[in-house]
């Protein structure tokens, strides 16, 4: 049986795999509308979220199969003192797969010794986020055509951040990669990502506290909201939560070509104007978190891809 818990779980050439997998089904999704039929996954959210628990739902439905699932942990057992153990061996027995969301860092993988089915982590506190990873991935392969020889410019809580933390572990993997680290001192990224994933395989990257003067330098710039839930004093991300915003006249430093992703949800770390701008692409991504996330749930649930 395979988990999902941290971009690694999956080898180089399986995230191939189903970034080809996803694309066939953005241009064929009739042909999978039967793939997961008479499949269910539960989504048990312990933490907010509006696109992974709906992307996640409207991939199974859209694989054929049903969703269950709980969307806050005060209306799951967790509220009357259930452990993650107990709760993934129960609802394991009422579904194929389990998307798990927690706000403390490991639970998923807590989860993942005690599931009957395969647990997919769908954010783990300041973390991982797997399967956001796959979205940017796809979202960068059908918009680059490549997922090497790239300059990634990641920019605001690369703290607390658990897209940053999973996007920089898989992309490290392919060729050429240089990553742009722009972050306030306070926010900067984590020495589990810094010393264990970039500087333990030589990959090249360098921490500024300036956007616009790394901007021609970026093939992609990767926006992120400050994680206010993750403060322990709301003074601290009262001052820092504004301190990189995106508009029009800093695009105007930006390779034609560049793409600006961002997770979602936004806050205003992205002025409402860039939304127009051809290179924003953060509304497309959510799109293809549909896609990868269909093509993940075949792939953990053994699925093929129908011949036609
Ligand atoms: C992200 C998350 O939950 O980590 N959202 C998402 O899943 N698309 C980013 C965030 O909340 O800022």
């Amino acid at each position: 049986m395979r988990h999902l818990l941290s971009p690694l779980d999956l080898s180089v050439e399986e995230i191939d795999q189903i970034i080809a997998v996803a694309e066939d089904i953005e241009k064929n999704p009739k042909k999978y509308s039967h793939v997961a039929d008479g499949k269910k996954i539960a989504t048990c959210f312990y933490e907010p979220s509006t696109r992974t628990r709906l992307s996640f739902e409207a991939a199974m439905l859209n694989l054929g199969g049903s969703v269950l699932g709980f969307s806050d942990a005060q209306s799951s057992s967790a509220s009357k003192g259930e452990s993650v153990a107990d709760t993934v061996r129960v609802v394991g027995c009422y579904a194929d797969i389990i998307a798990m969301r927690h706000p403390k860092e490991g639970a998923p993988m807590v989860a993942s010794m005690y599931s009957p089915v395969p647990i997919i982590n769908a954010g783990d506190g300041g973390h991982q986020h797997p399967t956001q990873t796959l979205t940017d991935l796809l979202t960068i392969h059908a918009k680059k055509g490549r997922l090497d020889t790239l300059t990634i410019g990641l920019c605001g809580d690369l703290k607390f951040g658990r897209t940053v933390h999973s996007l920089i572990t898989a992309l490290v993997r392919y060729p050429n990669i240089r990553f742009v680290l722009i972050s306030p001192e306070e926010l900067k990224i984590p020495s589990f990502v810094r010393d264990d994933v970039l500087r333990k395989q030589n990959i090249p990257f360098e921490e500024v506290d300036h956007l616009e003067d790394v901007m021609p330098t970026l093939d992609i710039l990767y926006m992120t909201r400050v994680q206010r839930e993750r403060f322990f004093n709301e003074e601290d991300y009262i001052r820092l939560k504004d301190r990189f915003i995106l508009d029009q006249e800093k695009m105007t430093y930006a390779a034609k070509d560049m793409l600006v992703m961002h997770p979602l949800p936004r806050v205003n770390e992205i002025a409402v104007e860039v939304d127009n701008d051809p290179r924003a692409v953060y509304f497309e991504q959510a799109q293809y978190g549909v896609y990868a996330r269909m093509a993940l749930i075949m792939k953990l649930l053994g699925l093929e891809v129908p011949a036609c």
